[in-house]
């Protein structure tokens, strides 16, 4: 159980026809037109907003979007976030064009039980991610207490996700912060076993930390995607033009060494001279792939053998597309990987899909309501499963 005190330990007193400040992610993507392309990250926070209203609280929400860098851009405001909540809440949202000032906290004041103000960016601010106390000292005036329901931020130090709480209690976790922190938290403490990884993407770089500590928690760690090129390399297998982090070598090589068999790598792969060049693609074994070409999916028998490991598993976390899936020629590898970890939870496994791109790869397979949990944090779930405090949830109120 979380030893933070959360929304749902909040009494009356101190709920009703008081301002709850909360921190919410709503860095979503937004198309040409300015619109909400992705809303997950606001869905999920509703559920701790329909709470506060219904117990009587006034609502102010802050989060960032995007990385303005210190500098007001319209091209990162809010304003279309706060358009987007209001069609969900079929209820108004007012919108504050600063984040904070005397005129601010003024509007915050004159909210009614259950009303909604948005503010701008906080990004928009230079001392946001400076964890600057006077904008932390700000921000707390906005309300009476404080609410973090922003995951996919809790592994920033800002002001708006852990110098606030300095300045206003109490400071809670909201139902998203908690609901992540509860199936991330299953993975570490004593998961039922067998315990399966599957990691993918482009990159090992992001995910080191993650690899070297789950290596001694999981039966057994599946890696997919470009990534696993860098330790094909390690092992001293040719791998053409794919992505190959040089300077990681020898932490792949250290990897492979101590992983004795619960490091699973492909053994086949799906390559073409370019990711462009979807209709030229073809699987060779992975002691074969072509100086001019390059892996962009893992191949058919690494498929079911990624798959096969994962229906046998009771616990499962997959973070990471196994090739270019956003292409018909690369995405049979995540379609396989993504259909064994519903059917395995569909048998009773717990699932969880790291955020980011494994979280797009899920929902764009139609998948994402099979699996037991898809987190809304990419750095931050990776953090998280590394073994790192996330300051936006040291930051809150111990539970008594
Ligand atoms: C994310 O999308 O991972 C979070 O919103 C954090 O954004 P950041 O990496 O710009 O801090």
């Amino acid at each position: 159980m979380l030893d933070k005190q959360t929304v749902r330990d909040l009494s009356d007193d101190q709920l009703r026809g008081k301002r709850a400040l909360v921190r919410v992610d709503y860095n979503v993507p937004l198309d040409a037109d300015g619109r909400v392309e992705d809303d997950v990250r606001v869905r999920a926070t509703l559920p701790t907003l329909g709470l506060l209203r219904e117990r009587g609280a006034s609502l102010v929400l802050m989060s960032h979007l995007g990385r303005p860098k210190g500098e007001v851009n319209p091209k990162y405001s809010l304003r279309p976030v706060a358009n987007h909540l209001a069609e969900l809440l079929g209820d108004e949202v007012d919108f504050a064009a600063e984040t904070v000032s005397q005129e601010v906290v003024a509007k915050s004041k004159d909210l009614e039980p259950g009303e909604i103000l948005l503010l701008e960016n906080t990004r928009f601010d230079p001392r946001e991610t400076k964890n600057d106390p006077a904008m932390a000292r700000e921000l707390a005036a906005l309300g009476d207490l404080y609410v973090n329901d922003a995951f996919g931020t809790a592994h920033r130090a800002h002001a708006s996700t852990a110098g606030v709480a300095e300045f206003l209690e109490p400071a809670v976790a909201g139902l998203l912060l908690e609901r992540e922190l509860d199936y991330l938290g299953r993975l570490l403490k004593d998961p039922a076993r067998p315990f399966v990884a599957v990691l993918g993407g482009a990159k090992v770089s992001g995910k080191i930390d993650l690899i070297e500590s789950f290596l001694g928690k999981v039966d057994r760690l599946c890696i997919g995607g470009a990534m696993a090129c860098t330790f094909l390399r390690a092992m001293g297998l040719e791998t053409g033009k794919s992505l190959v982090e040089e300077d990681l070598l020898d932490f792949a090589a250290r990897m492979l060494e101590q992983a004795g068999g619960v490091l699973v790598l492909p053994t086949d792969a799906v390559v073409a001279p370019a990711i462009d060049r979807g209709s030229e693609a073809h699987v060779v074994g992975r002691d074969a792939i072509p100086a001019a070409e390059m892996l962009l999916d893992i191949g058919p028998a690494s498929s079911s053998e990624f798959a096969s490991i994962v229906r046998g598993a009771s616990t499962i976390l997959w973070n990471g597309p196994m090739g270019v899936f956003e292409q018909a020629a690369f995405a049979n590898g995540t379609t396989l990987v993504g259909a064994a970890v519903a059917d395995a939870t569909t048998a009773g496994a717990t699932s969880v899909v790291g955020g980011g791109d494994s979280a797009a790869a899920v929902a764009e397979l139609g998948l994402a309501d099979r699996m037991s949990h898809v987190s809304t944090g990419g750095g931050a779930s990776l953090e998280f499963l590394a073994g790192k405090e996330l300051p936006g949830v040291a930051a809150l109120s111990d539970r008594e």
